[in-house]
């Protein structure tokens, strides 16, 4: 393209790997990771719930079936139990060995390498988990020399404002699926340092709207190499794939 290179290397999205590299491995888990990385990753993104004894455990969905052979409610079993459980045998035989991740061992492996991009899922359903989050990342900043950053995201706008209040260090964002008004966008932009539309509702005049109000824009999930390369124009700040290879020109 004629596009002028230096212009589009000094805006270069951030590259994130959605579930790690969820389009080559059982997504959310330790190899799904790894291979991010390998992919060139910068972010993983990691999605997590609490379990009965409330540990911050990874998974995507909050019941355990399409994923392992486990069965029923994530909440309903102590991190032991779900440690128990094949997570990656639904995806491949060969991935028969992987284990829904604690949070703290997927900051402990790769927080030193990678960025990592929290999501909270349904915390509604989990009272206290931000403040759960924060005790975590409080220690693993403490023995972490670490500068890769930590950012946390999710569609509860009420859960990310109370995250921020507990750890204002922390960027936090608010993932949309739906038009937004200014008036919803100025209430975010007062916590908030990105707000993550989904793809389908991205266009250049809602990207300028959030940054106008002093936010960055993350969007998701890009799957497809032409919709990048169309992103990657718009100069989005941050682009979520679960085929992190497809971010090289
Ligand atoms: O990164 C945004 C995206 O992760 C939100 O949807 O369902 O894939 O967690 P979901
Ligand atoms: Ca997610």
């Amino acid at each position: 393209s004629d596009f002028p290179k230096s212009l589009m290397m000094q805006h270069s999205p951030i590259k994130i790997g959605h579930r790690g590299a969820s389009g080559y491995c059982p997504e959310n888990t330790m190899a799904s990771y790894k291979k991010a990385i390998e992919l060139g990753a910068d972010f993983l993104e990691v999605d997590i719930h609490l379990s009965k004894d409330d540990v911050l455990v990874v998974h995507h969905d909050p019941t355990l079936d399409r994923t392992t052979n486990g069965k029923g409610n994530l909440r309903d079993y102590t991190a032991a139990e779900l440690k128990e459980l094949d997570a990656g045998s639904w995806y491949h035989s060969r991935y028969k060995n992987e284990r829904i991740p604690l949070l703290r061992e997927v900051l402990e492996n790769f927080g030193s390498e990678v960025g990592i991009l929290i999501e909270l899922k349904h915390p509604s359903a989990y009272p206290g988990i931000e403040e759960k989050l924060a005790e975590e990342l409080g220690e693993f900043q403490e023995c972490s020399t670490s500068k890769n950053k930590i950012m946390v995201h999710s569609f509860d706008m009420e859960s990310m404002k109370r995250f921020h209040q507990l750890m204002p260090d922390i960027q936090v964002g608010v993932l949309i699926k739906r038009r937004i008004n200014d008036q919803k966008l100025k209430e975010i932009a007062e916590f908030a340092s990105f707000l993550n539309p989904k793809q389908t509702i991205l266009s250049t005049k809602l990207q300028m709207r959030i940054q106008k109000h002093g936010m960055k824009v993350f969007t998701w999930t890009v799957n497809n190499k032409k919709q990048i390369h169309m992103f990657k124009m718009m100069q989005v700040d941050g682009i979520i794939s679960d085929f992190p290879d497809y971010f090289l020109d």
